[in-house]
């Protein structure tokens, strides 16, 4: 009996540290680095429902070597920032922030996803991780196909 909740302990202790081995760290300062590009979708568009609105991409300074040189370092790190899009008196203009899309580069921590760790953070808030172990479904099945460019879709713009 001790034995069965020894290993059950030892078990649950090992899944706990296998969830934080998959953990994303929250993006600190990535409002310093550089700009990739910015995106609206509006309503009509095929991805909407999710990723509706004006989103930001930003990269730190390994990421921006990892787009000049298509070679990502472990320790790349690209934000998907999604704000709501809001229209008035004919400007677009930034509403809140819906989501904080973040991949992470680590070939050795996230061999199911190519190679990137994928997380959102709820509202931009770093205490509301809403991926978890869910990246495979919820991220990475939509950039599989971009496996030729990294697992990206975006270029940077000089
Ligand atoms: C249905 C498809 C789809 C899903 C699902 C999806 N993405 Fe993306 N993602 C895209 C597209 C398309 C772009 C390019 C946007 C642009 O060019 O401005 C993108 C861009 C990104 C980028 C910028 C790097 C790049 O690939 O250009 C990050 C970071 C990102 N997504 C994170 C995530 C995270 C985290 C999730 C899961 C919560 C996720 N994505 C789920 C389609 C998707």
């Amino acid at each position: 009996m001790k034995t069965l909740l020894f290993l059950a302990m030892s078990l649950s202790a090992a899944n706990a540290l296998a969830a934080d081995a998959m953990k994303v760290a929250y993006p600190d300062g990535y409002r310093d680095w550089r700009h990739v590009k910015s995106m609206e979708l509006k309503p009509g568009h095929p991805l909407y429902e999710s990723f509706g609105g004006l989103h930001h991409i930003y990269a730190n300074p390994k990421a921006v070597k990892g787009y000049r040189t298509g070679k990502f370092q472990d320790g790349s790190v690209i934000v998907f920032d999604l704000l709501e899009a809001r229209n008035e008196g004919n400007a677009l203009t930034e509403g809140k922030r819906k989501v904080l899309g973040v991949m992470v580069r680590d070939k050795k921590r996230f061999t199911d996803t190519g190679g990137w760790g994928f997380e959102g953070f709820a509202a931009g808030d770093p205490g509301k991780p809403v991926v978890g172990g869910n990246a495979a479904q919820a991220c990475f099945g939509c950039h599989a196909p971009q496996k030729e460019s990294n697992y990206l879709f975006s270029n940077l713009r000089d």
